[in-house]
């Protein structure tokens, strides 16, 4: 048979070829690249349909076959000349695949449109993503339990509104940042089933002519299920956009963390240091060593949020079906994907080798008023109101300010005047050891509590890696 075509294969109805303005604006190669081995995938499982359904016969599915595979070898070894002219990664493969193998290559596009195929590629895009974000996530998971593990007995300063307000454990610390990346963990897990839907089949918009066995094709790409309505597969990217939701929730997690250690390496603080090759020299102050890579960390946490913004006012408007605006998705997501990728990397680094100053965390302690809630609960336990204690402490405490002393400095007589209640073992809650203990509830940062808790999180990171290993 002889198939005549122009050069560019989607351009039969027009008389003129794409102006290289045109091309050059609406090409989207530059970034859709990225997705080839997927493409390649999803194209070989199509073919295994069409054969099943007797459009391509088996020499002609082996033919294609191997072209693809030879084309998968040109893209991985740089050899692959990517057009601009042909818009897109699938159809840069398909006419290089027609250019091998021309009789039945002009045949693997039976049954399938672009709008399904870009759908289907992207979906494995993102569930490759997944996999590879949620492995380092648990990386930096084990590296926190680490410093929960062997710092359970070092009492820092806990905060809030920035200001002192109850000692705890830096195991305790710690561990919030554990449970916040746990719970980025099983949003990416749960965004990877709203991700795993197979789409090919669903063609332009209206589904396809031939017989496509589509959980064939499911089971060949290792997807769990198999979209429902063909007009809302083509047009849907709430997939794209929860990830870009989990991926922004895992930055905003990182940028405070980032904070907080930038805050512990200033001068004014100096809880930690940072080994030197994860800071960054002044071109002008010699004495600086900067936390430049946690600033740009938090810095970069902007872009990603933005990202997820760009995808969902691209597509709060868009009728159904498929829309060439939806082209756009893949810059946000692929930026979000990497950028998190890298950022989590090489903040589990830096975790890894940083060095907690833990002579300068208790100097943080020295500051007494930090055992006031402690003075009111004593209050309390000897039978005053919870109210009333927090009044009486209230007063001792501004009574201490004026006079210029620290809680612990008070005399016995000094604080029988605000409660006649209050005896010689007042003294023995200006202790680290004796606040933390006395915090009894599940979730608290009483030591034993917070080793039990630690405990489990190892548990933890063995079943969740598991997970991982089973997507
Ligand atoms: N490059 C396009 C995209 O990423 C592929 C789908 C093109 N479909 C179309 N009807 N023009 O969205």
């Amino acid at each position: 048979m002889n198939i005549k075509g122009t050069d560019n294969f989607v351009r039969g109805r027009f008389q003129e070829d794409i102006s290289e303005i045109t091309a050059n604006f609406t090409s989207s190669i530059d970034i859709d690249k990225k997705l080839a081995a997927f493409d390649i995938g999803g194209s070989i499982a199509h073919l295994c349909a069409l054969e099943r359904a007797g459009i391509v016969d088996n020499k002609e599915k082996k033919d294609i076959e191997r072209a693809l595979l030879k084309i998968k070898g040109e893209i991985e070894s740089g050899k692959f000349v990517f057009n601009k002219k042909y818009e897109d990664i699938h159809m840069n493969i398909e006419k290089r695949l027609i250019e091998l193998v021309p009789e039945s290559g002009a045949k693997l596009h039976t049954g399938r449109s672009r709008n399904d195929q870009v759908s289907v590629d992207f979906r494995l895009y993102i569930k490759n993503e997944i996999k590879n974000i949620a492995g380092v996530l648990l990386d930096l998971e084990a590296e926190l339990v680490k410093i929960a593990k062997s710092n359970i007995d070092t009492v820092i300063p806990g905060y809030t509104h920035f200001q002192h307000a109850q000692p705890v454990s830096l195991s305790h610390h710690v561990s919030a940042y554990y449970e916040m990346f746990l719970r980025d963990f099983k949003r990416l897990l749960n965004v990877y089933e709203t991700v795993d839907v197979m789409t090919l089949g669903s063609g332009a918009l209206a589904g396809v002519d031939f017989d496509i066995d589509r959980q064939m094709e499911a089971d060949i790409l290792g997807f769990g299920s198999i979209s429902r309505n063909s007009m809302d597969a083509v047009s849907d990217r709430d997939f794209a956009i929860e990830f870009n939701f989990a991926l922004s929730m895992i930055a905003m997690h990182l940028s405070r963390f980032c904070e907080e250690l930038i805050i512990w390496n200033s001068s004014e603080f100096n809880f930690i240091e940072l080994k030197d090759e994860f800071t960054t020299g002044s071109s002008i102050m010699p004495q600086k060593k900067n936390p430049d890579i946690l600033e740009l960390i938090r810095g970069k946490t902007g872009g990603i949020i933005s990202n997820l913004l760009s995808l969902l006012i691209m597509m709060k408007a868009l009728p159904l079906t498929y829309n060439r605006d939806m082209q756009e998705d893949k810059k946000p997501v692929m930026e979000s994907a990497d950028t998190i990728y890298d950022s989590l990397s090489i903040f589990k680094e830096i975790i890894k080798t940083v060095k907690f100053n833990k002579e300068n965390m208790a100097k943080g302690l020295e500051d007494d008023f930090i055992y006031a809630t402690d003075l009111a609960t004593y209050l309390v336990k000897k039978g005053i109101p919870f109210r009333k204690s927090h009044e009486m402490t209230g007063r001792i405490v501004s009574y201490a300010e004026n006079a210029g002393k620290k809680l612990s400095e008070l005399s016995l007589k000094e604080y029988k005047e605000t409660a006649d209640v209050i005896e010689g073992d007042i003294l023995d809650i200006f202790n680290p050891k004796t606040s933390l203990s006395s915090k009894k509830t599940v979730g608290g940062t009483a030591f034993k509590e917070v080793e039990r808790v630690v405990k489990k999180y190892e548990r933890e990171i063995v079943d969740n890696k598991k997970s991982v290993r089973a997507l």
